[in-house]
């Protein structure tokens, strides 16, 4: 029986329709199946319904063979689907629009990325970064639009506990963590990505809105009110890579603040010898690292048993584990 690596899922590193490879261990089939188990499930019923018919879609997956491995993720394709206007609740529909409009699906597919900014996951870093030492620099790799630049800008609920005055209001259930009892002071904030999306450009900020599964129109709401946030103060974003140009952009930061290097859900997007790579830099850098990435990204030698079969990220500080989170940061479990 194939073992399915959940890195090799999320990396895109799928096999074609059909085939296993040694090093690759996921047909396109097995890819959509598991991404409505593990990740729509119980979060979005309409991509769960819709992974599951195309993962039995022979047609659909026989398009999606055409194009690069990485190009091939359920996130992708429902997102360009989303962003043309074409249907995603009705699955039927939905293959039927893929089949009809497939050149215009593949042009979007081959140029875009799932860049998806979930500026929910403000919420789990937070207590984090409200006990380092103040004021803070923040640089976050692979930042995307730059979203999760503002934690001090935001307003949180867990549970009963309010943090913050601003907006949007990024609720959390939290569980074995104390609420901290303010946002952090952030004195510099720069982002680096390899694509960085500008949320003063409306054909960016319409892409990241189409990444956002259907259900979620709190995640729609807190994107256009955190995108106006930042768009009224925009951050210093460079174009580069998270390895490569990490230690000149770190540089940058002023004297008197704590650097943070931060990073979410990124890791997955980059092949292993260069995540080790990157470790090396950031462990070389002064300051301080949070890290909040899937289980398999990160070399955590003693992880507790994640707390449901929902998929969890795990958030670290400086290469110590200390909670499990959800994706999108809707809760964080401390286990630290
Ligand atoms: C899923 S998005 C996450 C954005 C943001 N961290 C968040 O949590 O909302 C991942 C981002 O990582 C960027 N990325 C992937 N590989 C990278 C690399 N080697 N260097 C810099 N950025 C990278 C992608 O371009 C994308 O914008």
């Amino acid at each position: 029986m194939t073992t399915i690596s959940h890195a090799s899922i999320r990396s895109g590193h799928v096999s074609a329709l059909g085939v296993h490879c040694d090093h690759l261990d996921m047909t396109i089939a097995a890819t959509y199946a598991e991404f409505a188990a593990r990740e729509a499930h119980g979060v979005s019923p309409a991509y769960e319904r819709l992974s599951l018919t195309v993962s039995r879609d022979d047609e659909v997956l026989a398009l999606l063979g055409t194009l690069p491995p990485v190009k091939r993720q359920p996130n992708l394709l429902f997102g360009v689907v989303r962003f043309l206007g074409g249907p995603v609740e009705d699955p039927a529909a939905f293959h039927d629009y893929t089949v009809a409009n497939w050149p215009a699906i593949e042009v979007e597919m081959r140029t875009r990325a799932t860049q998806t900014n979930e500026v929910g996951r403000c919420a789990v870093l937070l207590p984090v970064l409200a006990a380092l030492p103040q004021p803070l620099a923040l640089l976050e790799v692979g930042a995307s639009a730059g979203l999760c630049l503002y934690p001090d800008r935001y307003a949180y609920r867990y549970g009963g506990h309010v943090v913050g005055s601003g907006a949007p209001v990024l609720e959390c259930a939290a569980t074995g963590v104390t609420p901290p009892a303010g946002v952090p002071e952030v004195v510099w904030r720069a982002g680096l990505d390899l694509n960085p999306l500008d949320v003063t450009d409306s054909g960016d900020v319409a892409w990241l809105d189409a990444l956002i599964w259907p259900e979620h129109a709190h995640r729609r709401a807190r994107l256009r009110t955190a995108a106006a946030v930042a768009a009224a103060d925009p951050p210093l974003l460079v174009r580069g890579d998270l390895v490569d140009d990490l230690p000149a952009l770190a540089a940058q930061a002023p004297a008197g603040a704590t650097l943070v290097v931060f990073h979410s859900s990124v890791m997955f997007y980059v092949p292993a010898p260069r995540r080790e790579a990157f470790v090396e830099v950031v462990r070389g850098l002064p300051g301080h690292w949070i890290a909040n990435e899937g289980p398999d990204m990160l070399p955590y030698h003693a992880l507790p048993k994640p707390p449901a079969e929902a998929l969890h990220n795990v958030l670290a500080l400086d290469g110590t584990p200390l909670a499990w989170t959800r994706p999108h940061g809707q809760a964080i479990i401390w286990f630290a």
